[in-house]
């Protein structure tokens, strides 16, 4: 079975660095935050392009705790795409305020600035860009928008560990950005993790404070309402072991969706992702309108892969009112995205066999 994502078999291949990163923690004297945390925040803000990185417990965390930290709260809104993981919007719903959810530009999967304009109300206090799948949203044009309105701009970089847009890292155009190192990404740890990159030093020490009891400094006291979600001492001392491989990893990424691309020109009815040179391709997902039925076929062939994301956000119960228009292309991106096998342990010696079963797939009259 080829297998849609294998976190296990990343862990495998890194398994020495690993394990010594373990053992550094295990013969060392911190557990909560301490040297390994500080030493993976430093590198981490050098990888992203960005003055500071602080970790925090999750992606969500990052997302929710970088609003918070921006000032966004109870009674306000928040605009973002409603094609995007529900962390996203589950994030904006942490902070008290509500999101507001816009359609996605079909080429790029991504939040369509001109919807994103028509969506700015009086209460609009953010915009969250999602690079989805590892793919840049056009940060031009959304940072003209929230400068015109006054708006922060918090990027969701789940997805999109070292992508640039124009030779600058994805991350280091908004106020702040937020990663999850949940294990699947493409710099993932052993459980959950999370990071905050922004150029702003008030604002990251405002995060570090938020992450730890509202505490300032060393003082424990409690200078505001604040979260235990700090990232995980000994996830840290794994993440600063892998971070140097991430490139090559995202290297080898490109070069698989180029096999693909390849492979797959030709296919009828076959929509392909977009090209665009600094996509990290967290995710290799096509369009198909019968994606169900190509799911189903690609299992027979012993070839997982993955739906991300369906339904939208805005048909998801916990935020049912958050859109006031409707969102066609959210809605038929959800009905017809398919991620096949990306990740490099998974799919250099799978690419060809995915291809051939989508070809037949493709070819064969139904
Ligand atoms: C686009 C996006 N946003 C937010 C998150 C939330 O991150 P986490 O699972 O680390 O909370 C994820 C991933 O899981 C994601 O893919």
């Amino acid at each position: 079975m080829i297998l849609q994502a294998a976190p296990q078999l990343r862990i495998a291949r890194f398994r020495g660095e690993i394990d010594a990163a373990i053992s550094a923690v295990l013969g060392g004297d911190a557990y909560i935050l301490g040297a390994p945390v500080e030493a993976f925040e430093a590198a981490f803000a050098s990888y992203a392009g960005c003055a500071h990185a602080v970790g925090v417990s999750s992606g969500t965390e990052a997302l929710a705790l970088a609003l918070r930290a921006l000032g966004v709260g109870a009674g306000d809104e928040v605009i973002l795409p409603a094609l995007s993981f529900a962390g996203s919007a589950q994030a904006v719903l942490q902070c008290g305020a509500s999101p507001r959810f816009v359609d996605v530009d079909p080429r790029s999967r991504c939040i369509d600035p001109a919807a994103a304009a028509d969506a700015v109300t009086v209460r609009t206090a953010a915009i969250m860009p999602v690079h989805l799948f590892g793919y840049p949203a056009e940060m031009p044009a959304l940072i003209a928008l929230a400068d015109r309105h006054g708006l922060a701009i918090v990027e969701d970089c789940a997805q999109a560990h070292g992508a640039t847009l124009v030779g600058r890292r994805l991350g280091s155009f908004g106020h702040a950005a937020a990663f999850s190192f949940y294990p699947t990404k493409n710099l993932g740890c052993i459980g959950d993790g999370g990071a905050v990159t922004t150029n702003d030093a008030r604002l990251a020490e405002r995060l570090r404070s938020l992450r730890n009891y509202g505490f300032a400094g060393s003082e424990r006291i409690s200078r505001e309402p604040g979260f235990n979600a700090r990232l995980d001492t000994l996830q840290a001392a794994i993440l600063s072991a892998l971070l140097p491989f991430c490139d090559d990893g995202n290297r080898e990424r490109r070069a698989l969706a180029a096999r693909y691309r390849v492979a797959l020109a030709d296919c009828l009815g076959l929509g392909l992702p977009p090209e665009a040179e600094g996509a990290v391709h967290h995710q290799f997902a096509v369009t198909h309108p019968d994606r169900d039925g190509l799911m189903r076929c690609l299992a027979e062939a012993g070839i997982g892969s993955a739906v991300h994301y369906e339904p939208g956000l805005h048909r998801h119960p916990a935020f049912a009112w958050g859109a006031t228009e409707p969102l066609p292309v959210t809605d038929r991106l959800a009905a017809t995205l398919l991620s096949l096998p990306i990740q490099p342990e998974v799919a250099t010696l799978a690419v060809d066999r995915v291809a051939a079963a989508l070809r037949r797939f493709c070819t064969t009259l139904r």
